[in-house]
């Protein structure tokens, strides 16, 4: 028995200390700080002045905030928290992991009478919709299945754990004014020009109409 206790151990260490730097708690921590703007279950608000956090892949939290970092994604508000002394690289694994495993729910569910008011409340809290945008649907779908959906995805949701965040449940004036800083050069996005420099103001909001009925 022991032997094969043993060889359970050797077998999963290995597994287990690749991931000794990712810390749920510190990144739970951390994220109090980011609540202020980002909320405390990373839902974001003001509209999408602050974008949603919760559910994005970690891998692309973690590659934002290191742009953030070396000012390659410039962006004031987040500079006092994106910086070395207040966010050194080690952390950045954990926080990302935190913010990444939150589940937003866009429905309430149904509760029976033993859930108490609290409760309530805190589930509440997750729940989490894009309000509809107005704009042609059918030539929103017809421009994202194009030129959008071979990298985020045919339901909008990116790629889990990759550098492709999902768009759908993504505040839509967040990401016109992302569309807005690929158009212009001022934030990185492949194939930038090609795809962004010549769209026109009812072409982002018919891609932004279709997005928000996938979420
Ligand atoms: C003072 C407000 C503020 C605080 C506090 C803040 N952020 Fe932000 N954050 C922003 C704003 C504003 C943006 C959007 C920037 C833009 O419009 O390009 C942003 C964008 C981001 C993004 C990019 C999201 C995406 O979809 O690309 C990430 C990741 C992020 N913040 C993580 C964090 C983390 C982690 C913390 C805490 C350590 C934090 N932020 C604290 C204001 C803040
Ligand atoms: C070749 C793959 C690819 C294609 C095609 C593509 N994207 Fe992206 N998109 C990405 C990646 C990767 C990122 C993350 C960029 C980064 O690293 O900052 C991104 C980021 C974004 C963001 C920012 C999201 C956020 O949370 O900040 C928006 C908005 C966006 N894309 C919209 C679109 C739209 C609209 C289209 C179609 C017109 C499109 N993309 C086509 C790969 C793609």
């Amino acid at each position: 028995m022991f032997k094969i206790l043993l060889y359970c151990f050797f077998l999963f260490f290995p597994f287990s200390s690749t991931y000794a730097e990712i810390d749920l708690d510190l990144g739970e921590e951390i994220n109090e700080l980011c609540a202020g703007c980002h909320g405390e279950y990373g839902e974001g608000g003001k509209k999408g002045e602050y974008p949603r956090l919760a559910g994005l892949p970690a891998a692309y939290i973690i590659q934002q905030l290191k742009l953030f970092k070396d000012e390659k994604r410039k962006n004031m508000p987040m500079r006092p928290y994106a910086n070395e002394r207040e966010m050194p690289d080690e952390d950045i694994p954990s926080v990302a992991a935190f913010l990444s495993q939150i589940k937003l729910t866009s429905e309430m569910p149904e509760f029976d009478e033993t859930v108490s008011a609290y409760n309530k409340l805190l589930i509440a809290k997750k729940v989490f919709n894009i309000a509809k945008v107005e704009g042609d649907i059918e030539l929103g779908e017809e421009l994202y299945v194009d030129d959008c959906q071979l990298c985020h995805g045919k339901l909008g949701k990116g790629k889990d754990d990759s550098d492709t965040p999902p768009l759908a449940g993504q505040y839509t004036q967040y990401m016109v004014k992302q569309i807005k800083s690929f158009a212009a050069g001022e934030r990185w996005h492949e194939y930038a020009e090609a795809l962004f420099s010549e769209m026109e103001e009812d072409e982002i909001q018919a891609i932004m109409a279709y997005l928000s009925i996938m979420d």
